[in-house]
Formats: C-alpha cells, structure tokens, sequence
C-alpha cells in the first residue's frame, strides 16, 4: 500500500495511472507507509483481543482447570493414550523386585574373615555355636577346616552374579573332593554359609535404572480418535495430555495470544511493506481518497471476517473484502488486498483455532483466486449480479469441501448455512459499494454504467444543447472502447471518458463545426486568437462542469488530457498574418498530455474520428480510410504526446486495427452519413 498518498502530478490527474517504462525503476528512494501499517496493525489488535475475548469463555480452556465444556474431536487423530500406557509401565516395572549385585568388598572381607579364623578368633567371625565347636577341635584340624573353606569360599565369589543364589551344590561337590571327612565337610559349609552370606548385595540405584529401563522400552498405547469421539467430559481436570490433543484438535487456550499478536504486527508491516513495492514495480498510484477507502474496505473486510468467525466460522467473511477491492481496483492490485489481508484477517478472527485458521485461509485463497477470474470484467448490472451469484455459489461449495478435507462438521446442514453465509456477504458487498463510491470517489462497473447511461444529466444536456457533439462523443465512445478491448484495458471506463470528454463545449455550442447545423460559422467574425481561446476553453470548462455535476475524477481526468498540448495550428497562421511576432503558446491547450494508457486511447479515437468525419465527403474506399487513421496517430507520436504512456508500436498497430475496423462498420455497413467538417477544429481536419 505504498505510494497510497501519492498524487499524480497531472492536474487532476489519473489516480491510476502507468508511467513512461523510463519513470518504473521507481523503487529507488521508496519508503513503504508505516502510517498505514501502524493504523492497521492498531485496528487488527483491536480485532484479535475482541474476537479472543468473545470467544475465550465459549470454547477455550486451561491446563489444570476443569473443562468448561465436553469437548469432542471434530478431526480424525491417532492419539497416545497416557493412562494405559503410564499402567502399562507401572506395571513392568513392578515385575523387576529388586536387583542383587556383587559385594565388591567381598573378596577383601572374605580375606580378613578368613585371617580372623585362622588366628582361632572364631567368636568375630562365626554364631556362638559354631564358635565353641571350633575352638574345642584340635588346632591342626581347625586349620584345615577353615583353609579348606578359605579356599573355596574365594573361587566360588568370582562365580557369583548379579541376581544368582549361593551355589550350594557346587560347594558340596568341592567340599567332598577337598579331603575332609564328613563332620568337617559340614563344620566348613557352615563356615562357608556364614562368612559368604553377604556375597550378594541389592543395588536400590541399579534396581531403580533397571526399571526405568524396562519402563522405557513400553511402547507409547495408541488409539484412534474418531470424529464425535469425546476428548474430555465438562468438569474434568484437563491433563498437560489432553491439553496436546485439544491443541491438535483446534480447540484455542484460554491465554492472550501473544504470539498471534507479535505474527500480526510482524506480518503487517512486511505486507505493507511488499504492497507498496508491488504497486511501485506495477506503477500503480493511488491519491489520498483511494488509500482510504483501500484501509476502509481493509478494516471492514476484517469486521466482517469477525463477526464470520463469531457466528460459524465458516471464513465467508472475506467476500466483501473481495468484491469491493475487485470491483474498484486493478485486478493484480486487488487479488493481492485480497490474498494477503484474508490470510492476516483469518489469523486476527480464528481467535486461536488452528481448524479455523487453516479453513478461513484456504477460503480467502479461493475467494481472492475466484474473484480475479469473475470481477474484473463487468458489463452491466445484470453481469455484476450473475458473476457475483456464481462467486457465491462457487464459494459455497469450495468451502463445504475445504471443510470436508480438513475433517470439519460437514454434510446438509454446513452446505445450507455456507449457502446462507455466502448470500448475505453478497448482500452486504453490493449495498456497501453506493457508500463506497460517494464517500471514496471510486469507479465500480456499475457506477460506470450509471454514468455511460443516456439519462446521466449532462448527457442529456448535451443531447438537448450539442447535438453534435453527443453524436461525436458517441462515436469516440465505440472507437475508444474497441480499442481498449484489444488492449485489455477496462472498456467501460474508456467509454465514460469519451462521453464526457467534450461537456465543455456545452458554454458554447455553436462555436464548435459539429454543432452548426444552421452553417453559420461564429468564428467567421472573431478574431483567431478569439476563436482559439474559445476553443480551448472547452477543456477548462469541462472540468469545471465535471465537478460541478459530481463526474468523478477518474472521468474527469480525460476531460482534461483529451487534447494533449497540441496547438491550433489554423488559427495560429492565420492570427500570423494581422501579427508575425504572436507567440504560439496562446494556441495551444494546457494539456497535460495522456497519462493512462486510456487517456491516450481516447485522445487518439478523438481525433481519428474528427479526422474522418471531415474527411468522409472525400473517402472512396477503405485504404483511404486506413491511410487517414495511420496519419493521424502518427501526428500524435511524432508531436510526442504519447510519450508520458507505455504504449508499444503493438499496442498502437493494435489501436488502429480496432479504429479501422469500427470505421468500416460506421462509414459504409451503416451508412452514416458523413457531416462536413467535424470535431473541435473545424477547418484542420487531421486535428479533432
Ligand atoms: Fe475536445
Ligand atoms: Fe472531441
């Protein structure tokens, strides 16, 4: 939306209007408008916190608070189901009791016990029992019980692992090989059974990773959740588990959301920033009115997408957006207002439902992508409402599919309320756009019907006052809008440039050929640079009657550019004569020159038809006819007044192709007879 405020330097010049290919590299020293990016920014916050607060008690919830509602999945899900699969773990890991580990001072103990025995210290090693028994045995076979064990006791702890019993058998079978008999055998297992009775420890540290580890290698219990299913009842406890599904499911948090918030700011400020160099590069200029009525309709569009969001959500809001941008600003231009401020509009009014977002995201792609292919061609009234109707339609059911896709309520009853949804944005975006053009001075196709229409009051003034010139205007009219259908320009707006563009000489009717039916000629009497003032005048006096009967000033600008800076050249001899020394300027018109590429059709169809008007006692056949309408366009080049527009050698082969082809029709298939003299400078023919 750069460059919004720029007005275009033309007196009233074009609004929109495209500069000489040379002017484009205008990217140089742009500043994007942070203006309007602040007021815009200002407004969606404004918008996010509204929508957010009304929707925040409805449908929104909290972690750790109950649930206001029973939320239901509205989207098919494979979930993983945290309370079987927290069970599940508990349960492998009750199955692990305990984990034994070697004694690592075993072996040292065994050493100090065993040294402990060996020194007859009995009672510090073995149960008073066992001690006495000991200590009564003949020293020699107390040594060579407590060896034989000492023995033993060490080759059997290397044996031991984690979680193995005491190998009872195996210290049998030793003591039974070990030489001695069998009340020693038993004196040393029981030696053995007590000095080895904590080979074997449990680890709590190693028991707790073991389970850890079993817990660990539970997969994750998953379930499918259906469409309908229930994901929380009202009143439960929502767990940080359900929290992530209902996140999944689109349900918003009940927490501002400032990520949004900084998306938003961020977001507008870039697209502000590309609007302005998009219509930088695409030379589109927009004066004051224009800018406001793009921030207006931009603010209204995201009400409307509000107060969608509020009552179904069903992201049909954009359509306003769309049909009033479409119908009032170039189609590019437009479908970038409309892409973009519809995706920043879905995210400002989802209020935090990611369902919705993504909905009314691909709703506004298909509106803006739809409404470039509808809108940007009207033809009358008939065509607005039919095209408008199928946008609806085609919107309707684009949005019970986009709806279908993305798992959402579908089915009767959502494809009767898009229906309804749908035609009453329809509704709105036609009765908003009388308000629009009286408030914004702006052009819709209708207005342009409104205004091409015979009863507009000037038109029927100069029916009633300038005959003659409404004829001639007529014929403009039809030469300059097969032009711009060749050129795919708007049509429409070329043709209300032609109707208009001569209401000037309505202060002075009979001063101009066409109007002399009597074949008295005023100027006959005036001085010739009387007789050039007068004429020129028109142009000044056009715009005067332009504004004073509310044309608006896209219109009024052909009023004003029509004849160029040309000059009247008849006149300007013929005053030479009475004074050498006159300068020319007096006899020129004040221009400026075309600035449009529509401005220059019509200057061109203006005197192409003045031209052959005053010609066409003279013309025979149709090279004649071609030959005229190539001098006359190329008399506008060479005196450089199309130099301001991009026009190619194309685009004007072009523009004469259509000339020609309208002329046939006029001089010879409808035998129009032909007036003499015509247009603005009666006695100098190639000039209108
Ligand atoms: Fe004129
Ligand atoms: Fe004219």
């Amino acid at each position: 939306m750069k460059n919004m405020n720029k007005s275009s330097a033309n007196g009233p010049a074009a609004s929109l209007k495209r500069l000489n290919p040379g002017n484009q590299a205008g990217d140089k020293g742009y500043r994007p408008n942070w203006g309007t990016a602040v007021l815009l920014v200002a407004v969606a916050s404004i918008l996010l916190a509204g929508t957010w607060y009304l929707k925040e008690g409805e449908s929104s919830f909290r972690v750790g608070s109950p649930a206001m509602k029973t939320y239901y999945a509205h989207s098919r899900m494979r979930i993983v189901d945290e309370s079987a699969t927290r069970a599940l773990r508990e349960q492998k890991m009750s199955d692990i009791g305990g984990v034994l580990v070697k004694d690592r001072k075993f072996p040292e103990e065994v050493r100090g016990k065993f040294a402990a025995l060996e020194k007859r210290d009995y009672a510090a090693v073995l149960p008073d029992s066992l001690s006495r028994i000991m200590e009564s045995l003949p020293e020699d076979a107390a040594r060579r019980i407590t060896g034989v064990a000492s023995r033993i006791a060490l080759s059997f702890q290397d044996s031991l692992s984690v979680g193995a019993e005491l190998p009872a058998d195996m210290l049998w079978r030793s003591l039974e090989t070990s030489g001695l008999s069998i009340p020693e055998q038993n004196l040393a297992y029981q030696i053995l059974d007590h000095v080895m009775e904590r080979a074997l420890v449990m680890d709590s540290e190693v028991t707790q990773e073991v389970r850890s580890l079993a817990a660990s290698e539970v997969e994750p219990v998953e379930r499918v959740l259906s469409v309908g299913d229930i994901i929380v009842r009202e009143g439960e406890v929502i767990s940080p588990e359900v929290a992530l599904v209902l996140r999944a499911q689109g349900y918003p948090e009940a927490f501002f959301p400032w990520k949004t918030l900084a998306f938003i700011v961020t977001g507008v400020f870039f697209w502000v920033s590309w609007m302005g160099w998009f219509s930088r590069r695409r030379e589109y200029h927009f004066d004051a009115r224009e800018s406001a009525f793009m921030i207006t309709i931009l603010i209204a569009g995201w009400v409307a997408m509000s107060l969608s969001s509020l009552l179904g959500g069903n992201g049909l809001g954009v359509i306003p957006l769309a049909g009033w941008a479409f119908l009032a600003l170039p189609g590019s231009f437009a479908f970038q207002l409309v892409l973009w401020g519809g995706i920043i509009g879905s995210v400002i009014t989802s209020g935090g439902s990611s369902a919705e977002l993504m909905l009314s995201v691909f709703t506004s792609g298909l509106t803006a992508s739809l409404a470039y292919l509808l809108l940007r061609k009207i033809t009358d009234r008939l065509d607005l409402l039919r095209k408008m109707a199928l946008l609806g339609v085609s919107l309707a059911l684009g949005g019970f599919f986009i709806g279908w896709g993305l798992y959402l309520p579908s089915g009767g009853t959502a494809l009767l309320s898009l229906s309804a949804s749908a035609l009453a944005w329809i509704v709105v975006t036609l009765a908003a756009l009388p308000l629009w053009e009286r408030l914004f001075d702006i052009l819709t196709p209708v207005r342009l019907v409104d205004l091409t229409h015979p009863s507009h009051p000037l038109l029927k003034r100069l029916q009633l006052e300038a005959p003659g010139t409404y004829h001639h205007s007529l014929m403009v009219g039809t030469l300059a809008e097969a032009a711009a259908e060749k050129l795919r320009m708007d049509p429409l707006l070329v043709k209300a440039g032609a109707y208009f563009h001569d209401v000037g000489k309505l202060r002075r009717p009979q001063f101009f050929v066409e109007n002399q039916q009597t074949g008295l000629n005023p100027h006959d009497e005036l001085a010739p640079s009387l007789s050039a003032l007068i004429i020129i005048s028109h142009v000044r006096d056009g715009l005067e009657m332009g504004r004073q009967f509310g044309v608006p000033k896209k219109i009024r600008v052909f009023i004003g550019e029509h004849h160029g800076t040309t000059c009247l050249h008849y006149f300007f001899k013929k005053a030479l004569g009475a004074d050498p020394d006159l300068p020319m300027e007096q006899f020129c018109y004040p221009g400026g020159r075309p600035s449009s590429r529509e401005s220059a059709v019509l200057m061109l169809a203006d005197s192409v038809e003045a031209a052959v008007r005053a010609a066409a006692p003279a013309i025979t056949d149709s090279r004649e006819l071609e030959e005229m309408t190539k001098e006359v366009i190329d008399t506008k080049v060479a005196e450089s007044q199309l130099s301001d527009v991009p026009l190619t050698f194309q685009d004007l082969t072009r523009i004469k192709a259509a000339f020609i082809e309208t002329l046939k029709h006029m001089y010879h298939a409808r035998k129009v007879t032909p007036l003499e003299n015509a247009g603005d400078t009666p006695r100098e023919p190639a000039v209108s």
